[in-house]
Parts: structure tokens; sequence; C-alpha cells
């Protein structure tokens, strides 16, 4: 059986979870459900890093010894985790004895390898990020992630010798396409790899809080070295050889995959550093680290140093997990930033589940109830409702083995689309009026089939949701395998259980909120239709919309000035131009329909606003990561967006 190792960033326990942070553990949840499902054998692993100064500072803040306090974290964030549903199987803590075992083997074989050597630094430190930050990565003297000053120290070090494995990085990554992914993420460590690596500091000296060196007590190891460790230790490594085999040892043989989520401000610690100190220690790398997006809570990174933060549990307290656990999968693009507001969320949760797979489950169990007695009678396939299910569940894995868990989403709601329709097509409120009830049952049947393999899909975002459905059309709530639930069954009657509305629709608020931007009405649904079973017969995709838009989708498009590096035409094509651009914090390519109106040479240089946000496309074979923005009156010569003064590359449009 094929094994998935898969990781999350381990997080600082200063403050509570946050829905930035909460976004990755549930995004990890379901691909760990996902895997699950389709029978591979996983070990899904989170946990908490303890050694940084603020935790020990907030400790002391609270009169607490700093492990009494990260004791009590452990409970705070297991709380959290739990009522996500996120399914983890081990939780690791820094401060445990077979992490302080992993590291502690690791930085003696990087020492056996002569990568471990003393130095002083001298510099700026961020304690927020915890990290060396060298002058060149400030932004007017202040750490652009916290906009904080950061502090100037001057101490012995320890410094380990990234250097030496810039080149065996390289050659790593020109092997390994997927190692980094998505491709942007890729790049932009490509570009450091190519602009070479200097050594890091790998101890903090004067400090009690964190793992002794092996060779020096009276340092500690540095908070980040000690902290990827964490992903070794939890599979293992120095402590229990058999358990490190079966997950991590292995990894490169076909059918084992250590994968690792964070996010993308982390990328380089995981990309690059956490590679190389597996190099020096003679291990395995991991199979790919995916970099995800941030939350943003009204355009700004989710953090509660910025004091943009979103309780995760205040949502699960009104609605239980699985409408935010949806509309975090499937509004944000994987990969990618999206945005979060709570006008938005609770628009996609009468769009999504109040009107579209609740009215299903509901206008489903209620008909079988009122015209057959509840019962499910088994009969034949319907040949076009089976055909179009092949092609969504080929959509659905293939999304979800590339990781595109949005698009996983989509295209089970497409279905439900579907099956709504077929319903509206159907009319078993007519078939209903027949003597011979053959007819009715097919369409209940058919459409319970196609609602039962809908939830199966959704099993991994929405799992206690695709249970109780599940339940209320007669099947034990337990998720089988998707090798034997995919199968469309023709056989074993069931009966349904009637019961309230899953997701009971949201009244749009009456009151204005004064610290919300005003916006137009949410678009709803005209004075709905009813059909004789009491429930909706229009599908929701079919309302005629307002065409208007919230400043909440606006602001979901990331708008960005960007600065083109190179240009030129795409070989066979009148129209297009390949462009470089510098987005300040990586590069791009993109394609642009502007290479009639303007010659390569004077776009060179040139600063431009783009969408940065839009999905990859294919233009002539050549992927395109964003749109430029231009006008053209009727189709005709395309001219730029300019500004008036060009602002840095990377500065958001609004
Ligand atoms: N402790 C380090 C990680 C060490 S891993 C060996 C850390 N902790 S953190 O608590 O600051 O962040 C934990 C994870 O949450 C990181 O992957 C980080 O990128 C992610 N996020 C924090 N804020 C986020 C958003 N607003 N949105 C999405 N993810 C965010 O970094």
């Amino acid at each position: 059986m094929s094994r998935v190792y898969l990781t999350t960033a381990i997080d600082y326990v200063n403050n509570r979870p946050h829905l930035g942070t909460a976004y990755e553990k549930i995004a990890a949840d379901v691909i760990a459900r996902y895997h699950r499902l389709v029978g591979r054998d996983v070990r899904f692993v989170m946990g908490n890093d303890e050694h940084s100064q603020n935790v020990f500072k907030r400790a002391k803040e609270q009169g607490m010894d700093p492990l009494a306090y990260c004791d009590r974290m452990e409970g705070e964030f297991r709380e959290v985790w739990a009522r996500l549903d996120v399914s983890f199987d081990d939780f690791i803590r820094t401060t445990e004895s077979r992490h302080k075992v992993a590291v502690q083997e690791m930085v003696q074989r990087s020492l056996a390898a002569g990568d471990i050597y003393e130095g002083v630094y001298e510099g700026w430190y961020c304690v927020s990020c915890e990290e060396f930050k060298p002058e060149k990565g400030l932004i007017d003297g202040q750490c652009p992630v916290h906009r904080t000053t950061p502090d100037w120290i001057k101490e012995k070090n320890y410094f380990f010798k990234l250097s030496k494995y810039r080149d065996a990085l390289l050659a790593h990554y020109a092997a390994h396409p997927d190692f980094v992914a998505p491709d942007s993420r890729r790049n932009e460590m490509l570009r450091l790899l190519e602009g070479g690596l200097d050594d890091i500091s790998v101890s903090r000296a004067g400090q009690a809080w964190g793992i002794p060196l092996p060779n020096d007590p009276g340092s500690v190891v540095y908070v980040w070295y000690d902290a990827l460790i964490n992903y070794a230790a939890a599979a293992g490594f120095g402590a229990d050889d058999a358990l490190f085999d079966r997950w991590w040892a292995q990894t490169g043989e076909s059918g084992r995959t250590v994968l690792h989520l964070v996010g993308k401000d982390i990328t380089r610690f995981h990309c690059v550093v956490w590679p190389a100190m597996l190099l020096s220690a003679g291990l395995p790398l991991p199979t790919q680290i995916f970099g995800h997006g941030w939350v943003l809570f009204k355009g700004e990174k989710m953090s509660k140093s910025l004091g943009t933060v979103v309780d995760p549990l205040a949502a699960v307290e009104k609605f239980g997990p699985d409408p935010l656990r949806l509309y975090l999968t499937k509004e944000i693009v994987f990969g990618n930033d999206g945005d979060f507001s709570w006008d938005r969320f609770e628009e996609k949760y009468n769009a999504d589940l109040a009107n579209n797979l609740g009215n299903l489950v509901s206008r489903l169990t209620s008909m079988a109830g009122r015209y057959r007695q509840g019962r499910l009678v088994a009969t034949a396939a319907d040949p076009v409702l089976t055909e179009a299910f092949g092609g969504v569940a080929t959509e659905w894995q293939a999304a979800h083995e590339r990781l595109a868990l949005d698009e996983a989403c989509a295209a089970v709601f497409r279905w439900i689309d579907r099956l709504n329709e077929y319903i509206a097509v159907s009319a078993p409120w007519h078939l209903a009026k027949d003597a011979d009830p053959a007819p009715l049952d097919r369409v209940l049947w058919n459409a319970a089939e196609g609602l039962r393999l809908a939830a199966v899909m959704l099993s991994p975002v929405i799992p206690a949701s695709a249970r109780e459905i599940l339940r209320r059309l007669g099947e034990g709530a337990a998720i089988e395998t998707w090798h034997t639930a995919r199968v469309w069954r023709t056989s074993g009657d069931r009966q349904v259980t009637v019961k309230d509305a899953l997701w009971p629709r949201l009244e749009p608020k009456k009151e204005t909120d004064v610290t919300e931007p005003t916006r137009p009405a949410t678009p709803t649904a005209p004075a709905t239709p009813t059909t004789p079973e009491g429930t909706v017969a229009i599908p929701a995709s079919q309302w005629p919309l307002d065409t208007r838009i919230s400043i909440e989708d606006f602001l979901k498009i990331d708008l960005r000035v960007a600065k083109v590096l190179e240009a030129e035409k795409v070989p066979n094509s009148k129209k297009l131009m390949k462009l470089k651009i510098d987005l300040g914090s990586e590069q791009r390519t993109l394609v642009a329909g502007i290479a009639e109106s303007y010659e390569a040479e004077q776009l060179v240089g040139r600063t431009v606003a783009i969408v940065a946000n839009l999905k990859p496309a294919k233009l002539m074979g050549i992927e395109s990561n964003g749109m430029i923005l231009a006008a053209s009156a009727d189709g005709g010569k395309a001219t730029l967006v300019a500004f008036e003064e060009a602002p840095a590359p990377g500065t958001r449009i609004k």
C-alpha cells in the first residue's frame, strides 16, 4: 500500500490559533482524509513550536513557567483542532524528549560532517519572525512582515555551512521538478539558490530557553533549526528506527511520499535550509514542499501582530466546522492568497450549502418520505447520469492528486448542480401521480446514488456532514474507501430519514454593519417557486444574478504592480507576447495579447498593472501566471494601464 507522511508547519504558541493558521491545518486535513479515502496509509503530523523567545516572553508575562505555559497552550490548540475536526495522527511538541533526541542527533551528524563552525553574528534579528534579517530584506528599516524595527544583535553563534549545499540543491531541484510547489514558489526558490547562499546561524548565545548544543551546552539551538527537525523527530529519527524506516527512510521509492505543507512566508526555511540540513545529515529529502498562500482579512495577512485576526471558533460555534472548512477549501485557490469576510462566508453558506447541497438532501429525502414511505427502491442506473459521474469522478481525483483542492470541490459542486437539474427535469412530483411506481423509483434511486457519491467525494472537506447525509440516505455513516464507494449501485433498497434542513438559509442582515464598507444587496432568489414537495425548484446556479459585485468580491482580485524584465513575441502568434515580470517577492512568466500594439523593446523596464491571482493558463504551450491590464476600444490597439509615478514591484493596487 502506498504511504503518505504529511506534515504542517508547527505553530508558535504565544497566541491561540487564528483563521490563517487554521487554514493550513484544515487544508492538510483535507489532503490527509483524501489519501485515506483512496486507500493510502497516512501519517498526518502537526505540532507546536515552543522554543521561541516570544513564547518564553508570553509565559513570563503571565507569571508562568514556560513549560507549564506550553502545556496549557497545547490543550488550547488541541481543542481548536478537535472542534475543526482536524484528524492528525500525531502531535509533536519541540519540548518533548523524542524531539530533543532528534535535534541532538542531527546536530551531531552535521558536526561530524564538518558543517557546523563557530563564529560571531552581528546584525538584525526580528523576534516576531525569529529570523536573522539581512539589511537588504528590510523596508525603511523595518521587518516587512511585522512592520517593526528588528533588534541589532552581536553574539557568538555557530554557523551551518548552507553555502556548501547550493549546487546539490540546484541539482535536486532540476531532477525533481515537483520538489517545491506551486511553480511560483519553486521559481522564487530557484532565484534564491542561483543568487548564492550564505551560511546561517544555528545557535543563540545567552539564552536558557531552548535545546543545548551538544558541543557547547552554553548555547541553545536556534529556534528554526530546532523546529524544522520536528518532521524527522515525529517520524522516529534518532529514537525509533522502525518507525523512521516506515515513514521517512524509504522516501523516494515509488509509492512513498513525504509532503510538507507550509505557508508561503516560510518556504525559504523549508525549501533551502531544511533540505540542506538533511543532506548534511545523510538523510533523504522530502518528496514535496507545498507553500500555500495567506488568508487575508480586508486585504492584509491575517496576523495577531497586525491585529487582523479572526477566531475560527467564532464560525464553528454558529455553524459547526464544515461550512468554514468548505469555504476555505473551495473559495481559496490552493497556493494563492484568499480573502476572508463574514459577508462572503455567509453568501457562500447560503449558495453552496443551504440552497444547493442542503436543498438536494431535503427535497430528495422528503420526496422519498412523502411518495414512497421513505423507501428508496434499487433500480437500474441512469446511463446519462452515470456517464456524467465518470467525468466528475476523474476530474475530482485528478484535482486532488495535484493538490488543486479548490478545483476538486468545484467539480463536486458542479455535480450537485447536475443532480438538482436532474430532479427539476425529471419532475418526480408528476411521476408520483402515475399508477406505476417504477419511473418514480428510478429517479429517486438515481438521484440518491448521485447524492451518496457527492457526499463521499466531499467527505475529506466536510466529514461530519458527509456522514450525516449518508445516514439520512439510509447508509451506515461509515465511509468506505473510494475504490468500493465509487461503484454506482443497482441493488440494496434503503430507508431514508427525513429531518430538518442541514443548513437553514441565513436571512440577509437587516442593518448595515457600519464597520464594513456598504455594498449592494446580496443577490437572492426571486420569489421562490415551490414544487409539490415544498422546496425550491430552480437550481441556485440558474438564478438571475445582479451583476454588481461587493467590495469583498473586488478584494479577491489581487491587483499588483509589476516590472517587465524580459519580453519576446511568441513564435507563430500575431498577438501574444511572452513576458518575464518582477513582482517584488517573485518573478513570473505571463503571456499577454499585446504584441500587435507593442514591440518587445518598448516593454522591457516598464511598470505595469497585473491581476496576480489568476489561475495559470496555457497559451500556445506557455504557462501564463497572471494577466496584464490594458484597455482597447472595440478590440483595437491595446494601451497598457500606466502609473503617474512607478510604485515598487509587488505593491498592491486597490
Ligand atoms: N513556528 C513556525 C513554523 C515552524 S515549522 C518547522 C511558524 N509558526 S506560525 O505559528 O507563525 O505559523 C504557522 C503556519 O501558519 C505557517 O505555515 C504560516 O505560514 C501559517 N500562517 C500564519 N498566518 C497565516 C495566514 N494569515 N494565512 C495562511 N497561513 C498562515 O511560522
